[in-house]
């Protein structure tokens, strides 16, 4: 095994309080890019945009937070467009992190285009790691504001999807529970054609679209009361055995 696993296994985000050392050199901001530039993205199309905020412009941008800050909510107080402020300016280095969809891409819908933006972000975020730097992607409600879309001159298929913040870590990076291996990856196996028919005529019986319910509950009925998490619509009793169908998760 090569160091690339146990590295990528420690990450953990650390928060911008909890960060500290200088803002990032030219030359780390290039390796990030090249990172994440190294991430699948089907078509090519790019729509990852890395923005690096230098720290000259960290006050200009505690204003634009402030402001978002206001529109989220005209009444708020001194205090609370401080703290807003306050966020913009915490930790060494900031990277606002946007998607540039291309809507109506004749072969790459924009879930990949999403996909792509994730792929690139966690690149650059195990990038920062091999840096020696710690990190934290955050959003809020500032994201989605004018004050921030107009700041940074986004167009309409343009999303700012988050900041991350970066720096060396002060203290211990703090343990989080992650999902078990075994559940998060599942072994396929083929409908069997009893099944199938089972599963196709109680769809029918609950006015389900039968390929919905089978590309959800294509597994034996044994395996169908813990497929895929969708909302349950039905059960029934066959040998003793419930058999239980969802829909699938829109
Ligand atoms: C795009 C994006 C936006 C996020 N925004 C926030 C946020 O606004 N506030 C927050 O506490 N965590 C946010 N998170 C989650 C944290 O960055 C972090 O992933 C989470 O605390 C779990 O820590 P871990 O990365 O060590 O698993 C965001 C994550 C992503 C990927």
């Amino acid at each position: 095994m090569n160091a690339l696993l146990p590295a990528l296994l420690s990450r953990r985000s650390v928060g911008p309080r909890h960060l500290t050392g200088p803002d990032l050199t030219e030359g780390e901001l290039l390796s990030l890019a090249e990172a994440a530039a190294a991430a699948p993205d089907h078509g090519m199309l790019g729509p990852l945009q890395l923005i690096h905020i230098p720290a000259r412009h960290r006050g200009a941008l505690a204003e634009v937070f402030a402001q978002a800050a206001l529109e989220a909510d005209p009444m708020a107080d001194a205090a609370a467009l401080q703290a807003a402020r306050d966020r913009a300016m915490a930790g060494p280095a900031l990277i606002a992190v946007l998607a540039r969809l291309t809507p109506d891409h004749p072969v790459v819908p924009v879930e990949e285009q999403w996909v792509a933006v994730g792929a690139g972000l966690q690149n650059l975020l195990l990038a920062a790691l091999s840096l020696g730097l710690d990190a934290k992607p955050l959003s809020g409600r500032r994201v989605k504001s004018q004050a921030l879309r107009q700041a940074f001159r986004l167009p309409d298929t343009t999303h700012l999807v988050a900041f991350v913040a970066l720096g060396r870590a002060v203290d211990d990076r703090r343990e989080r529970p992650r999902r078990k291996p075994g559940d998060l990856m599942q072994s396929w196996s083929p409908v069997k054609e009893a099944s199938a028919r089972n599963i196709a005529a109680l769809a029918d019986k609950l006015k389900l679209d039968p390929a919905k319910a089978l590309s959800c509950c294509g597994a034996a009925p044994a395996a169908a009361t813990d497929c895929c998490g969708g909302s349950k619509v039905g059960t029934r009793h066959r040998k003793g055995r419930k058999l239980l169908l969802r829909r699938h998760p829109a």
